[in-house]
């Protein structure tokens, strides 16, 4: 390519629009004066002939008592008297038979009327006729009658060469108009390109180019014009994409160098395409990852808060295919077409999202009622009573029957499907597409505890649901001690074969293993959000976070949860109470933000919750509050995760109180968010991350005073041992990361598969 030629055909094309517009100027300019020639022609045609008729009835009264007699000389008289009045420019006037009598001498020169004559006198009806010989002339030929016989025929000639003349003069001078109007329209229009289009497009060129060669971009603004808006995001999100993917080359560079076997989204593309083959993925869950919610006129896309979402969309973005979940936003089904389906991620779509729709009944016996009354309190040993209602049982068996069958219908055609369903809300999922496609190979995830044979013998339906899960092939917990207690529980309410040994429950001649999976976040990742102005000074980022919250401190706490009672919110507040109690040195420099996302708000005790933090938080700020420092923030609302990623960066320490978490994603979303390798997190025992999470500062959330010391031993840390500790954290999410999660479930799952082919 001619690279010098290139500016020059820039300011050609460049310059194609004025042309362009200069030209539609000149055609409506020209389109214009046709218009309103033609109106003035026409009106001006009809005053000459309405005068013509008007002299004409006149003279005929003049004329006819003369015709039939011997007063011709009168006639004549008469005629050249009138002939040229009124603007006329000829007269003539014949008798009955059509010959001439008397007649103005320009007459002859517009040629002699006599078939006009003719038909006057045939037809005795006034004529009238445009002759466009060399000269524009009107001619009126009127019958002159005389007791009701045509006595003659009179013709008024009217010169309208005039016309011709005003119409040329017209076009003269509006062609100096024309030519002044598509100047000045020309400059206008370089001035605004120039302005509006060419700096914008130079600057974005030149903030492309400097990313491309990896100058700071920052030095150029992108436009901030609405017209370039979604140009501006599309490369933004292309440069995200390029940042994202040179990370994720140097990274696979590095590993390679290192010999060390990390996950990464590429590694399980690719594991997952060796495995599936030409077999999509099809992934049930009850919440959806993209909810589509009106707000005002507008429609808006959020990301909810759940552990089932963080870890399975990065592996979804990986490997593609089809996720099955409860469209329970009010624009969902405006969002998707007609059987439910959109490709997400709506930004850069790369699998299906299908939509399943529930009536209201069904959400509230099976969401709100059996899945949430009933098994999430079953499971989370956090002193909440489940409550279990014969009607709830009966929408949570209806509900998981659609969403079989929705499966089943997405498993058309594809032979050896992989189905991996997520969670307590679909236990009987398993067993009922097992019923159907005796070829897939199903796998659930069991994303909260498992608890211990008494607890969940508590729940009237325990058989029906471990038989459903019982037609899975797969059935994944977070830790082994929940795959311990699933077996336990199989064990006391069935009938059936237990290999201690290979963790695999035999019930009527079908086997389900029973593994740990521990799940995690994308890290270290190429879709995680690259920052592209380099890394984040944490004082100045928590600075300004005080500033928004309007506070003044020097210490930043952080909570990230939904408002559950199984996440220790409580116990977390009286802490930081007791904290402040035992250091009142920390009065006036500490302060704690808890983003809770309101959850599942139809449900009494999460209502109440709510409340209740809110009154305890008002409670301790009241106690300690001092000028413009308060203790406790407490932010309810829907937080997404460009709201949350700069408290996790700033904050000196995360706090995470479950009462009882099968796994708990923030405590790893926070690690993997410190690129900065500083900070401290504090971890209850009863998760599943301090299983993984040793360098973690472990506490008993209902010890307050454990807790209260772990605040101050995380304040205190020195950089070293704090970073010793985070370094320690995050090695261990790198490795144990959620691409490794899907891809031991998945080479599980195969080779489940696999043994049962060769069986
Ligand atoms: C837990 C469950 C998920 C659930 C999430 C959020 O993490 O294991 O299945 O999605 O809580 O709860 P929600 O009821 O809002 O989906």
């Amino acid at each position: 390519m001619d690279v010098s030629a290139r500016p020059d055909a820039a300011t050609k094309s460049g310059a194609r629009p004025i042309v362009i517009l200069v030209v539609a100027a000149v055609f409506v300019a020209v389109l214009f004066d046709c218009l309103r020639i033609q109106t003035e022609m026409s009106r001006q045609r009809d005053e000459i002939a309405r005068r013509a008729i008007d002299l004409g009835q006149a003279l005929a009264a003049s004329i006819t008592p003369l015709l039939g007699t011997d007063a011709s000389e009168t006639l004549k008289e008469v005629v050249q008297a009138f002939g040229s009045r009124e603007g006329l420019t000829g007269l003539a006037v014949y008798n009955e038979a059509g010959a001439p009598l008397a007649m103005t001498a320009g007459v002859a020169e517009f040629g002699e009327p006599l078939t006009r004559v003719a038909d006057a006198i045939r037809t005795s009806k006034p004529l009238q006729e445009w002759t466009f010989g060399t000269r524009l002339v009107h001619s009126y030929t009127l019958p002159l009658v005389r007791q009701n016989m045509v006595a003659g025929v009179m013709v008024l000639f009217h010169d309208a060469s005039d016309l011709e003349g005003w119409s040329l003069g017209f076009w003269e001078l509006d062609a100096m108009r024309v030519l002044l109007e598509v100047m000045l329209v020309a400059g206008l229009a370089l001035v605004v390109v120039r302005r509006s289009v060419d700096a914008p497009v130079k600057s974005t060129a030149e903030w492309i180019r400097r990313f491309r060669t990896g100058d700071v971009v920052d030095l150029v603004r992108l436009p901030t014009s609405r017209v370039f808006e979604p140009l501006v995001e599309e490369v933004m999100h292309l440069t995200k994409s390029v940042v994202a993917a040179r990370k994720a080359a140097e990274e696979e560079a590095r590993l390679r160098d290192l010999a060390e076997a990390i996950w990464t989204p590429e590694r399980l593309k690719e594991h997952m395409r060796v495995r599936l083959q030409a077999r999509s993925l099809v992934v049930v869950s009850n919440r959806e990852p993209y909810i589509h919610v009106k707000k005002g006129r507008d429609i808006r896309c959020i990301v909810p808060p759940s552990g089932v979402v963080t870890a399975t969309e990065p592996v979804l973005r990986a490997c593609g295919g089809t996720w099955i979940a409860f469209g329970g936003g009010d624009a969902d089904r405006e969002t998707s077409d007609a059987d439910g389906r959109l490709k997400v991620p709506p930004d850069d779509p790369r699998y299906t999202l299908r939509r399943v729709w529930l009536t209201a009944e069904e959400e509230n016996g099976h969401y709100y009622g059996f899945s949430n009354e009933g098994l999430w309190p079953l499971c989370h040993i956090a002193h909440t009573r489940p409550s279990f209602e014969i009607e709830d049982w009966e929408q949570y068996q209806a509900v998981n029957a659609k969403f079989a069958s929705a499966t089943v219908e997405e498993l058309e055609g594809v032979l050896n499907p992989y189905v991996l369903v997520h969670d307590y809300h679909f236990a009987l999922v398993p067993q009922l597409i097992k019923a159907k496609r005796p070829d897939a190979r199903v796998a659930i995830f069991w994303h909260i505890p498992w608890p211990n044979p008494e607890a969940f013998s508590i729940c009237p339906w325990q058989k029906e649901l471990l038989k459903g899960l019982l037609g899975a092939d797969l059935v994944g917990f977070h830790i082994q001690f929940h795959c311990n207690n699933f077996l336990e529980t199989v064990d006391r309410a069935l009938e059936s074969r237990i290999d201690r040994e290979t963790f695999a429950i035999n019930r009527m001649g079908h086997t389900t293993w029973v593994k740990p999976f521990p799940i995690s976040v994308a890290f270290p990742t190429a879709t995680s959000e690259p920052t592209l102005t380099g890394p984040v000074d944490t004082e100045r980022l928590k600075a300004e976070l005080f500033r928004r919250l309007r506070v003044r401190a020097t210490h930043l706490g952080v909570g990230v949860d939904r408002l559950d009672y199984t996440k220790g919110l409580m116990e977390r507040f009286r802490s930081l109470e007791r904290f402040l109690d035992n250091y009142p040195s920390y009065r006036g420099k500490l302060t704690f933000v808890e983003l809770g996302a309101p959850s599942r708000t139809r449900i009494q005790e999460y209502r109440d919750l709510a409340s209740a933090l809110e009154a305890e938080a008002e409670r301790i700020n009241r106690r300690f509050s001092d000028g413009d420092w308060r203790p406790l923030v407490l932010l309810q609302g829907q937080h997404t995760h460009d709201d949350i990623r700069p408290f996790y960066q700033a904050a000196d320490f995360c706090l995470v109180t479950s009462l009882h978490d099968g796994m708990n994603l923030v405590a790893k979303e926070y690690v993997a968010a410190r690129d900065d390798e500083r900070g401290a997190l504090i971890l209850s025992c009863f998760t599943g991350a301090a299983r993984e999470l040793e360098q973690a500062l472990i506490v008993n959330p209902y010890d307050l005073e454990q807790v209260s010391e772990a605040i101050h031993t995380a304040l205190e840390m020195s950089p070293m041992e704090s970073r010793t500790r985070m370094v320690g954290m995050r090695q261990q999410i790198k490795e144990a990361n959620v691409y490794r999660w899907a891809g031991s479930v998945f080479s599980e799952l195969c080779q489940i598969g696999a043994n049962r082919a060769t069986r």
